[in-house]
């Protein structure tokens, strides 16, 4: 169990876009929280199956910018203890700029987190506005200058684009002030309405006007170009990053390999067999109950068999610039790509290329990812 994931499910208020799960405020379950995750990881780590050292640990929201620094080290060194940590592990924690200080970030960094990812997700007072975000352009440009102080080397930036009246124009700004933050890392994400936001409700209503196709093609492009322009590798459909500087934690789940996640709403992957998923649920009350139990709150949500381990290795190979390689496929499954979905390699046709041993989408098949994608499910 070389990745530990740690869902970390507060928010000081919830935004209107997000259906992550997270619950909002200050809960009185984030006090106890971080003892609970230390007793779910040992007891994951009494389990067998999940050996260490961790090469990658993620803290993932919500928003675990939450957390006190403290409560970070207590549970990085009980993940350490249980499973052991390599000396280069990459640690990240995911922070809403809006619930960070000078003190806080320097603390993350001597409790042993060395890559933040910032949700900041524009660097203009309206966008913020729009999406009712906790911070000021102001406040997430501080956020980062704060992170270099502290010593952060690896920086990751959330942007959001496609959203409500932007144009390329707008776009190309934007990307500018994000890029005068200088980050190793970017992800840039289209607004996706999803159901049950306040989002999805404005939007039934006619009151959120969004690109139509052609002009969210425009502004994927954009992003691509004006990134890719200044020196970032576009590795994923949706991240961005400098030589040397993609997120090894991600990185790992698109390859299908193992990850323990915990924490209530984590998922884990164990890659034994053709490979099985686990859930925990998303409850809190339920989750504590589980725990004081004793009991692992994690259930089996997936058993995959050849065929869904093989169209499972394609829809998270094709996300990434690496995609799949060919011949890694056919020791694991006894069959080659184009042999094991021929209609699906057939129907894609140009859009997914077979270069150098290695099966890839191209850049306008990114684009049309869910769509195509679909043919190998
Ligand atoms: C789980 S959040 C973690 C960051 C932190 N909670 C924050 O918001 O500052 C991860 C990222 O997902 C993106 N995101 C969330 N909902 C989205 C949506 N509906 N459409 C596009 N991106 C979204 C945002 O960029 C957000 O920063
Ligand atoms: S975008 Fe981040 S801060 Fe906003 S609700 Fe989602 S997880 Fe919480």
């Amino acid at each position: 169990m070389p990745s530990l994931y740690l869902h970390i499910p507060f928010c000081r208020r919830k935004c209107p876009y997000c259906d992550f799960f997270s619950v909002e405020g200050h809960s009185a379950f984030l006090a106890e929280y971080p003892r609970l995750l230390v007793r779910h990881l040992e007891l994951a780590g009494s389990r067998q199956g999940w050996a260490g050292p961790l090469e990658t640990v993620f803290f993932g929201g919500g928003t675990p910018s939450l957390l006190a620094p403290e409560a970070v080290g207590a549970i990085l060194e009980a993940a350490a203890r249980l499973f052991g940590l390599a000396a280069d592990a990459e640690i990240s924690l995911e922070a809403n700029p809006g619930t960070v200080s000078a003190d806080s970030l320097a603390g993350y960094r001597s409790a042993g987190v060395n890559r933040l990812s910032f949700g900041i997700q524009s660097l203009e007072e309206s966008k913020l506005g729009l999406l009712e975000r906790l911070h000021t352009p102001r406040e997430a440009i501080d956020a980062v200058e704060w992170a270099r102080q502290a010593g952060f080397d690896n920086l990751s930036c959330d942007l959001m684009f496609a959203l409500p009246g932007q144009g390329v124009i707008a776009l190309e700004r934007e990307l500018d002030h994000f890029l005068a933050l200088d980050p190793e890392h970017l992800s840039c994400y289209g607004l996706s309405v999803e159901e049950g936001t306040p989002f999805a409700h404005r939007h039934r209503s006619g009151g959120l006007a969004l690109p139509d196709e052609d002009l969210y093609a425009e502004l994927f492009k954009a992003v691509h170009q004006r990134l890719s322009a200044a020196g970032y590798k576009h590795y994923e459909i949706s991240n961005y990053a400098r030589p040397g500087r993609t997120c090894r934690h991600n990185q790992r789940y698109w390859q299908r390999q193992d990850y323990l996640g915990v924490g209530a709403g984590a998922h884990s992957f164990c890659a034994n067999g053709w490979g099985e998923r686990y859930s925990v649920p998303a409850d809190l009350a339920l989750y504590r109950q589980e725990l004081e139990l004793g009991s692992d709150p994690a259930e089996s949500l997936e058993s995959f068999d050849r065929r869904g381990a093989m169209s499972e290795q394609l829809y998270l190979g094709l996300r990434t610039a690496a995609g799949v390689c060919e011949e890694e496929f056919r020791s694991r499954y006894g069959i080659g790509v184009a042999e094991a979905f021929p209609e699906a390699v057939t129907r894609v046709g140009k859009r997914l290329r077979f270069e150098q041993g290695r099966w890839r989408l191209d850049l306008h098949g990114w684009l049309l990812y869910d769509h195509l994608i679909s043919e190998f499910l």
